[in-house]
């Protein structure tokens, strides 16, 4: 299975035993991740990170993972410091950055965005969320996570919580999690329900997920609780937003109810979904999770760009 020059854009480019692959490099790399072992696999490349809606943990873990693995990084991270503000396209936008990279990094507004940038690009491209359509690194971190807090994935049960209609983690995560055998409950009030794509697409794996809106209902089967924010900023009307916000909290009065060993994650950031209580618990891994970025990047750069550890 050759990585090398690959796009990644939707979680369905990469088979399951390439992301097992990924996976099992990440282990590996975590020594170099946490910068108690040093390495030069990406040495003399150059990732090129463009960011056209805010991001906190994805920018920086790709800057700290390509950073950690010797390479380096050049970034549009300020649109509006760049000439997209004089009306530049996106497609000419990324055949420049083409020659100025080994690797695009991108994330947009606008579903479909990395699809675009990668017919446009030479060079591998890998999606870093675009829209409301996938987030493939977030669910990479996010299969290690669980692979890690819960001992293994298949069979497991996870629940997701929130925004599953806005969220495209939900969107990535939901695939990759029925390719790999979990049982999927997925808690939305109606307006906000996985879309019936996604929910397609995980049937076609022999998964078929439970659909409810009452978490209460469920927390007490889940093996893991995914929680996400309600994508305020991708709603048409703010009147709809204000019907639904608020709509779900994780707190240790709902968790009294749970396994004693649940994981809970969230991509971040948190907004009031999850009580800061919960931080202190021994269920919360949602930092942990974001810490998990940066050896999951390391291995996913290194195999697209050819690095060998
Ligand atoms: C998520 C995103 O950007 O989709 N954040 C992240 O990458 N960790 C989740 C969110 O913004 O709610």
């Amino acid at each position: 299975m050759t990585f090398k020059g690959m796009d990644v854009v939707s979680v369905r480019d990469l088979s399951r035993e390439q992301i097992e692959q990924v996976l099992d490099l990440a282990q590996k790399m975590v020594p170099y991740a946490k910068g108690e072992k040093t390495t030069k696999i990406l040495d003399g490349k150059i990732l090129a990170n463009l960011f056209f809606e805010p991001s906190t943990r994805t920018r920086l873990s790709f800057e700290s993972a390509m950073t950690r693995a010797g390479g380096r990084c050049i970034e549009i991270a300020q649109p509006l410091t760049s000439s997209t503000v004089k009306g530049e396209t996106l497609a000419d936008t990324i055949r420049m950055v083409d020659g100025y990279s080994d690797a695009i990094v991108l994330r947009h507004p606008h579903e479909g965005a990395a699809r675009l940038a990668a017919h446009f690009s030479s060079k591998p491209v890998i999606n870093a969320g675009d829209g409301a359509g996938q987030h493939p690194t977030q669910t990479l971190l996010d299969l290690f996570t669980i692979r890690q807090q819960s001992g293994g994935i298949a069979g497991k049960k996870v629940v997701m919580v929130g925004d599953l209609k806005y969220g495209r983690t939900v969107h990535s995560l939901a695939e990759a999690l029925a390719m790999f055998g979990a049982d999927l409950t997925f808690v939305a009030p109606s307006l906000l329900q996985m879309p019936r794509e996604t929910v397609k697409q995980v049937e076609k794996y022999g998964v078929s997920a439970r659909l409810c809106t009452s978490l209460e209902k469920v927390i007490a089967d889940a093996d893991v609780l995914y929680v996400t924010r309600i994508q305020r900023e991708r709603f048409p009307d703010p009147s709809e937003y204000l019907k639904v916000a608020g709509c779900y909290r994780v707190d240790n009065v709902l968790l009294r109810e749970a396994k004693k060993n649940l994981v809970i994650m969230h991509p971040l950031p948190r907004v009031d979904e999850i009580a800061p209580e919960v931080d202190e618990t021994e269920n919360a891994k949602y930092f942990v999770q974001a810490f998990n970025g940066v050896p999951v990047r390391m291995a996913l750069l290194s195999l697209v760009m050819g690095g060998e550890l």
